[in-house]
């Protein structure tokens, strides 16, 4: 398929960089004094979704621009081919199909010969009896007991996705289960979840795609361990330990019955997992009707990514609105600040999502890229933000784009609290959008010497996504969106946003490094100086 290798040369992204310099000074203030109507243009909606993109500083021509950048990086074809099942993950050889895992019975999706929707909903329907057994009691512990404690060892894309959606749906949970989550090595996370776990009653679910992830299979080690000293017989792992993962071999050598595993594909990504089996925590814990319905929501913005236009399409223009930001206003992170706690592993999610994804120097052919690629995602959830970090997208020296997540209904209504949150959202966008210039702090009275302390530049560009409530279906809807925008930059940047090299090189060395801290012999180092000198100071200090 023919994609530009270097999308700087092209006519289209000639053509942003001149309107970039152009309309560099316009302000928001004259975008929405030019156009009443602006607030109400600049918005779509998808699934339950209201997307509110008018306080991002882009004009129609600005749009239909980055429109035209899209179409030269081939994102229609690209798109198609993703959701066909071609190998667009080039350097890994795999197709890129988590769309599969939430398109409905009777896709009919055939690709290399496998039965995708055949063996998708095979893999949900024993997840979903599974799911129930746990729920009703019915699945019980090696001594009788019935499970009130689901504990995921995983990390990465094997844990964040299941986590923040627990935290996210906790409304919609069953009260009789408690969902724990380990993903450290660092033995302080499993400790305090061991230490407030019951071996009868607590069912392990070890979920790593690989199932050669250091972290997990210690911590998983750790747990067997922990069970066994408790209930003195190895026939009791059968019953508080299942696996979720792509690798049957593995699975069997580590000890778990592979009846009690639940499987998946090198066609899903790990950050793109959530969805497959990695989400049977999830499931057990809203039960598999609300899991379904997350899906669906998925589902919903999937379908509106490959078939509406792109001047429509609201993961695709996400996604080019971060390209603006990102290539030609220069703007180095993107902020998400969920006004919900909630959502409070949304930004952490995401990050994975996006930084794993996106944060490449080279195009698929192998060429440095010429352009800035992925952006640092970070955030918090408002209000709490607003008294830490707001005071540099305010009045600091670079552009913090932001997308700012509201919710019409909490997940719990106590009075006096939620149109207090909703409006400090609200006053966020507004006040970050037009600040306050320098005459109307001295309409105000302020002495001359602190008018430029207390002016506010304004033009910190939001996106704003508004839901009725947090939904399974609307954390689906969300989860999507950024999902696809995210590919939607990979595309324009012309990098592979499926595979991820980058971690690979500080696993190597820790392996090299393990066996040199905990040797009895003082090992012979061959590292650069400080790293030596690190390793002996360790020795050191952690035998004295
Ligand atoms: O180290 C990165 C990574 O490979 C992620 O991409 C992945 O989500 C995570 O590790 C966990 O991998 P696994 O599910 O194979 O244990």
């Amino acid at each position: 398929m023919p994609h530009p290798q270097d999308i700087s040369t092209t006519p289209e992204w000639a053509a942003l960089e001149d309107h970039a310099a152009r309309t560099a000074r316009t302000t928001l203030r004259e975008l929405f004094d030019a156009d009443p109507e602006r607030g109400t243009r600049l918005a779509l909606e998808v699934g339950d979704l209201y997307v509110d993109y008018s306080k991002n500083d882009v004009t129609d021509e600005t749009l239909a621009l980055l429109v035209r950048l899209a179409e030269a990086a081939g994102l229609a074809e690209k798109t198609e081919a993703m959701f066909r099942g071609e190998h667009i993950n080039s350097t890994e050889d795999r197709a890129v199909l988590h769309t599969a895992l939430r398109a409905p019975r009777g896709s009919g999706l055939v690709v290399d010969g496998q039965d995708v929707d055949a063996d998708v909903h095979a893999v949900l329907d024993k997840m979903a009896a599974f799911s129930e057994q746990v729920r009703s009691g019915e699945w019980r512990g090696h001594t009788g007991k019935r499970i009130d404690h689901v504990v995921n060892i995983g990390i990465g894309g094997s844990d964040l996705g299941p986590k923040m959606a627990t935290i996210a749906l906790a409304p919609y949970a069953t009260p009789d289960i408690r969902s724990s989550f380990v993903s450290n090595v660092d033995g302080d996370d499993i400790a305090a979840v061991l230490a407030a776990a019951d071996p009868e009653t607590t069912l392990f679910i070890v979920a790593s795609k690989t199932f050669t992830t250091i972290e997990t299979i210690t911590n998983a080690t750790t747990a067997r361990s922990w069970l066994l000293a408790a209930l003195g017989d190895e026939a009791a792992v059968a019953k508080h330990f299942v696996a979720v993962s792509t690798n049957t071999e593995k699975v069997a050598a580590f000890g778990i019955d592979t009846a009690n595993m639940f499987g998946f594909w090198d066609w899903v990504g790990g950050r793109y997992s959530m969805t497959s089996a990695v989400g049977l925590s999830l499931m057990i814990a809203i039960g598999p009707d609300n899991y379904r319905q997350m899906l669906d929501g998925f589902h919903t913005v999937d379908t509106h990514f490959r078939t509406t236009p792109l001047e429509r399409n609201v993961p695709a223009l996400l996604g080019l609105i971060g390209v603006w930001h990102r290539n030609f206003r220069g703007a180095a992170t993107h902020a998400v600040l969920p006004y919900s706690e909630n959502l409070s592993r949304f930004p952490a999610y995401l990050q994975q999502l996006d930084m794993e994804s996106n944060g490449k120097s080279v195009t698929i052919d192998g060429s440095p890229v010429s352009v800035q690629t992925g952006p640092v995602v970070w955030g918090e959830p408002g209000t709490n933000g607003q008294h830490a970090f707001y005071q540099l997208i305010h009045q600091g020296t670079q552009t913090v784009p932001a997308d700012l997540i509201g919710l019409v209904h909490p997940g719990e209504e106590v009075p006096g609290h939620h149109d207090q949150l909703t409006a400090n959202l609200l006053a966020q966008a507004e006040a970050l959008a037009f600040g306050k210039s320098a005459d109307e702090v001295r309409a105000e009275g302020v002495p001359e010497e602190l008018v430029a302390h207390k002016t506010f530049a304004g033009n910190s560009p939001t996106t704003l996504l508004l839901a009725p409530r947090l939904t399974p279906a609307v954390l689906g809807q969300l989860v999507a969106i950024y999902e696809h925008k995210v590919f939607t930059q990979g595309v324009v940047w012309g990098i592979n946003s499926f595979d991820q090299w980058g971690v690979e090189l500080g696993k190597v060395l820790a392996k090299r490094i393990e066996p040199e801290l905990s040797a009895e012999e003082e090992p012979e180092l061959a590292h650069d100086s400080s790293t030596n000198a690190l390793i002996r100071r360790y020795r050191r200090l952690r035998r004295s």
